[in-house]
């Protein structure tokens, strides 16, 4: 799907990812989505995670299949390690191998501090935190198992975690997504120093306001986008095919002496805008 807002996707290099594999998590709208589209017109072969929402998943399969690449749908909730060990298994044994994983799949459950449930609390965790930790795990034991592939890439495996401006940026009445998001920050940081000696590149986005399902409140009136434009310097909300591009260069040998870094695709958010006129 193109968007008119942000930069055009034809600038992506149709053979930029030619012959890699990529797994995308959450796959089946928003952020995921775009990302999964985006590689697949880069030259990859995507599998579109999803864990509702199979019809919408089937769409983003057909979507990238017509860039003449192969896709397919996988349902697997990124939270349940049998479930993510039986999607990576079924990769490796129908795609040949993963080089790609984008940890992507995300949700959030807001309450003011001491009306948040544990259930609350866990949930974003589980599937923020230790979804990407799970999924971060079976992907470098596939990496591992193949190492590096010079006529593919020249990293035997690259990961990218989504993260948010949350990592960095305290967020009132969301403790339970923030605190997952700094901790994937952590999580990340300490992959990428762990695994760069393999050859595997981990990285993380954090994007900032991207119109997607997750925060349809914060832009979807006038007003609410007005209140949301005074906190990115760049005066305009993102789109997720924003993301996907910065996903493209990082999973790509473009970017292959970046690792361990988080790339801020946020318009300026984290780039305190309320010092613009006081301090
Ligand atoms: C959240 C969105 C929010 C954005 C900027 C994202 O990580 O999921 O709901 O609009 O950060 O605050």
């Amino acid at each position: 799907m193109s968007s008119p807002e942000g930069a055009p996707q034809d600038v992506i290099p149709a053979d930029l990812l030619k012959g890699q594999k990529a797994l995308v998590t959450g796959a089946n709208s928003g952020i995921g989505r775009a990302t999964a589209v985006a590689l697949g017109r880069a030259g990859a072969d995507v599998v579109v995670n999803y864990v509702a929402g199979r019809e919408e998943a089937e769409k983003v399969v057909e979507e990238i299949a017509s860039f003449g690449v192969r896709a397919a749908a996988y349902e697997a909730d990124v939270s349940d390690e049998e479930q993510v060990v039986a999607m990576t298994d079924r990769m490796v044994k129908e795609f040949g191998t993963v080089d790609i994983l984008v940890a992507n799949a995300g949700l959030q459950r807001d309450a003011s501090f001491t009306d948040m449930t544990l259930a609350q609390w866990q949930k974003v965790l589980d599937v923020n935190l230790t979804g990407q930790f799970l999924c971060a795990r079976e992907a470098t034991k596939e990496f591992l198992r193949r190492g590096v592939v010079p006529e593919v890439s020249r990293a035997a495996g690259k990961i990218i975690c989504m993260s948010s401006v949350h990592q960095v940026i305290p967020w009132a009445g969301h403790v339970n997504y923030a605190a997952s998001k700094g901790g994937v920050q952590m999580m990340m940081e300490t992959l990428a120093q762990e695994l760069a000696p393999k050859k595997i590149r981990v990285n993380a986005i954090a994007p900032g306001a991207i119109k997607t399902p997750i925060n349809r409140d914060a832009w979807d009136t006038p007003e609410a986008q007005q209140d949301l434009l005074r906190l990115i310097p760049y005066d305009r909300v993102g789109v997720p095919e924003d993301i996907a591009r910065a996903a493209v260069a990082l999973a790509s040998d473009l970017l292959d002496y970046v690792v361990g870094a988080t790339l801020y695709v946020d318009g300026g958010m984290t780039l305190f805008p309320g010092f613009a006129t006081g301090g």
